[in-house]
């Protein structure tokens, strides 16, 4: 069984087919999957999602593209839609100094303020960072709660050791499969079993050898036969401790 931690079903890619999807996802042996948020609206969506189908989950939270949009009430909607039973984090929230869709500015306020609602809320909080690593490590040092995990990590093996230290969990996707993702690679092979994830970021980011098509949560087993070669691991050992380390981050029984 594999648990596919970082998955966004919301999107509109699947409104045609997202039934399809979903029992092409359960005959992978996908049993799990987060549905994550990136602004007000997908994660609405997103609880919608988790109440259709059994085994998804919901994040809330808005990505930092969106952090221009965002306001004080948004904060106090999140916190009610929290309440719902199958929220188990805020996310995705973060940095991304690619793209730069929003100001820097307040996608660090934004940052900060959706991870002390987390720990308001008493829940984990996952996290998006593109280029912007050091202001990503600042925040979360600064907030003095830990209890997350690194999206499709792209950091250096230094920065992922901080990250261990700290209590995060760190988590791949696709690139980790790509053969210039030697990066990827090398962080992985630095992360402990128990405190690293399996996610497919559908639908970007799709895993090798599907790669240039739509991603999707049945894909995530690619992710997982990845990581096992990396760790000499089999896939089924590879699959089960995942699927642990998922349960015991997102506090799923
Ligand atoms: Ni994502």
């Amino acid at each position: 069984m594999y648990f596919d931690t970082h998955t966004h079903l919301d999107d509109e890619r699947f409104q045609e087919d997202r039934d399809t999807v979903v029992q092409k996802m359960r005959d992978a042996r996908v049993s799990l999957a987060v549905n994550i948020g990136a602004d007000m609206e997908s994660s609405r969506k997103s609880i919608e999602i988790a109440k259709t189908y059994d085994g998804i989950y919901a994040a809330v939270g808005v990505h930092p593209h969106a952090a221009e949009e965002m306001s004080d009430e948004d904060i106090a909607t999140l916190a009610q839609m929290s309440k719902e039973p199958k929220v188990v984090a805020i996310g995705e929230i973060g940095l991304d100094y690619y793209y730069d869709n929003s100001p820097r500015e307040l996608q660090k306020q934004w940052f900060r303020r959706q991870i002390e609602l987390a720990k308001e809320l008493d829940l984990p909080y996952v996290v998006h960072d593109r280029d912007a690593h050091a202001d990503c490590m600042q925040i979360i040092k600064d907030s003095g709660y830990f209890r997350g995990v690194m999206h499709c990590y792209s950091g250096s093996p230094e920065m992922a050791q901080e990250l261990l230290k700290l209590g995060f969990y760190i988590s791949f996707a696709g690139p980790v499969t790509f053969k210039n993702g030697k990066k990827a690679k090398e962080a992985a092979n630095m992360i402990p079993m128990d405190r690293l994830l399996i996610e497919t970021d559908s639908p970007y980011l799709t895993p090798e050898p599907h790669r240039g098509k739509r991603n999707d949560s049945s894909y995530v087993p690619f992710i997982a036969k990845e990581i096992a070669a990396i760790k000499g691991l089999t896939v089924e050992e590879t699959a089960r401790l995942t699927c642990e380390n998922g349960k015991r981050f997102f506090g799923i029984k």
